[in-house]
């Protein structure tokens, strides 16, 4: 157990006080734990599994002590405690990301004992303030779609929704569509050509608004044709592959993989917008025969686009999640 003394300072402003690293780690990750579990996926039980460890870790409570009053935790937030227990949590995670100040207000959660009292409007509204406070200048949170008592506590707190995005994965065992539409002209797949890059990144960026990609941390120019992306493809370890359909030699799509540290491994589109859904099937299924040997594939897409043509590629919806701005 951590030795660290601690030093726990009062809240004129009744229950709701800053979360306090060195001690409330346990008790938040036991209330995130059992708010989230009907939802969470594995990279949530990962960030709870790191949350517990660090709560364990001396090293860690040692750093955290000291730039605690400081900008430097990667994550900071405020807790709602009643007779010393923790019933009600909001996160803020601060951003910097190209020039951009941007916190992400995460992890709201009220015990159930304790819904409908007010506890997590009042917690993001402190969260709200305390990035504003800090000079956050977009503050943004993500809320999935069939959660209506959040959504409305964010919109009434002025939260503005920008884009909905679907999340679909494809388990390792789903097996692969064989239904071909015999009447359709022919789809090959290979690596896309280079003459159709500035084609591929329009449809990327349309795809995967540049204003959300603080949070993926995408940079397209990664993928596309050129010395300096060949030299770091074959001299450094950074793999990508692509797949790219074709129909009397256009481009109808594109998929990509590249590394990622998550639990699924995410595949990246990019469709004509009114295109053919034959080739982003033909496409998405060559990825899925390519990697068999990854646990678990992920695409992420505006909701409502190519819902079908995702689906007759192996993919099942897992969730929609709303992503929402504040601006300060
Ligand atoms: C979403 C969540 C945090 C809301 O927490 P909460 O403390 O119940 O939220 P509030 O009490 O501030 O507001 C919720 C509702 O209670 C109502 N309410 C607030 N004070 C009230 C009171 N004194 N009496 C009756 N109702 C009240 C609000 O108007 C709101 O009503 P609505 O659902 O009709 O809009 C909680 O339901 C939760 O933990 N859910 C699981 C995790 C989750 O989904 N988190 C959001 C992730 S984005």
């Amino acid at each position: 157990m951590a030795s660290v003394s601690v030093q726990v300072h009062t809240s004129p402003s009744g229950p709701v006080r800053p979360m306090n690293v060195l001690r409330d780690l346990p008790q938040v990750a036991d209330l995130i734990e059992l708010c989230f579990s009907s939802t969470m996926d594995e990279d949530g039980q990962s960030f709870l599994q790191e949350m517990r460890r660090a709560s364990r870790d001396n090293n860690f409570l040692r750093w955290a002590g000291q730039v605690m009053d400081s900008a430097s935790l990667p994550m900071t937030g405020f807790v709602w405690e009643e007779n010393g227990r923790i019933v009600g949590n909001a996160s803020v995670v601060p951003q910097n990301f190209k020039g951009r100040k941007i916190s992400m207000i995460a992890n709201v959660a009220t015990h159930p004992d304790f819904r409908r009292r007010g506890i997590g409007r009042a917690l993001t509204e402190r969260a709200l303030q305390h990035a504003r406070q800090k000079g956050a200048k977009e503050i943004w949170l993500h809320v999935r779609d069939d959660n209506p008592t959040a959504i409305k506590i964010y919109e009434d707190l002025g939260f503005v929704e920008r884009t909905r995005r679907t999340t679909y994965y494809s388990a390792p065992d789903a097996l692969l569509p064989t239904v071909q539409d015999a009447t359709a002209k022919p789809v090959t797949v290979s690596k896309p050509n280079p003459r159709d890059w500035s084609l591929q990144r329009e449809w990327l960026r349309r795809a995967h608004p540049d204003e959300l990609n603080w949070y993926s941390r995408w940079d397209w120019d990664e993928l596309g044709p050129g010395l300096w992306n060949f030299l770091r493809r074959s001299m450094v370890e950074f793999d990508v592959r692509q797949w790219a359909a074709m129909q009397d030699g256009k481009l109808l799509a594109t998929v990509s993989w590249m590394p990622s540290m998550r639990a699924s491994n995410a595949l990246w589109i990019a469709a004509k917008p009114d295109g053919d859904a034959s080739g982003l099937r033909s496409a998405l299924e060559a990825a899925r025969r390519e990697l068999t040997h990854y646990r678990k594939l992920a695409v992420e897409y505006p909701t409502g686009e190519m819902v079908g043509t995702i689906q007759s590629a192996g993919f099942t919806p897992f969730r929609t999640l709303i992503w929402m701005r504040a601006t300060s």
